[in-house]
């Protein structure tokens, strides 16, 4: 199974890392959001779209970059965050974006991701240390069980 990893990770890399553990576990091609060439997609059978999570949602390059996708009808894809919260209630959003476009959601991971927008920063941040190894693990254990399905 061949599978792509899209991601944006702006505010401390924090997405980059759990990005890094799952391409390594499946073997996935990794790619950052704006070097995306969009008629690559239909090369994959399934992919991930990842970011940290900003006022709520996926980073507005993942949202812009789904708005411009074309319907592919069926294809499997997933969805990965991190964030102060590490909530995966996050996804939906996005997940939701997905659905309207035809696409078959398989997945939705997330984690906590080091902190320090706003007023966390004058207390060192939120998260410290996040992702950590058993995020990774977690990060891995989850893209092992996808390409299973
Ligand atoms: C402008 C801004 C808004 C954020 N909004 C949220 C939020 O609504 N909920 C949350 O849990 N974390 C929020 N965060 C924290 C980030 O989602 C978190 O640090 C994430 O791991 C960043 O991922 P990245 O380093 O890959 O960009 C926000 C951070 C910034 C800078």
């Amino acid at each position: 199974m061949k599978v792509l990893l899209i991601y944006s990770s702006i505010h401390h890399g924090n997405t980059e890392k759990i990005v890094r553990a799952m391409g390594e576990s499946i073997n996935a091609d990794i790619i950052e959001t704006r070097n995306l060439k969009i008629n690559t997609l239909n090369e994959y059978d399934l992919i991930g779209f990842g970011s940290g999570i900003y006022y709520g949602k996926l980073h507005k390059n993942i949202l812009e970059l789904i708005d411009k996708l074309p319907t592919l009808s069926n294809k499997k894809v997933f969805v990965f965050s991190t964030s102060g919260q590490g909530k995966v209630k996050y996804n939906d959003f996005v997940e939701q974006k997905l659905k309207e476009k035809g696409f078959n959601v398989v997945g939705s991971f997330a984690c906590k991701g080091y902190d320090t927008f706003g007023p966390f920063k004058l207390i060192g941040g939120i998260a410290k240390g996040r992702p950590n190894d058993k995020d990774f693990q977690n990060a891995k254990d989850f893209a092992k069980k996808l390409i299973s399905l």
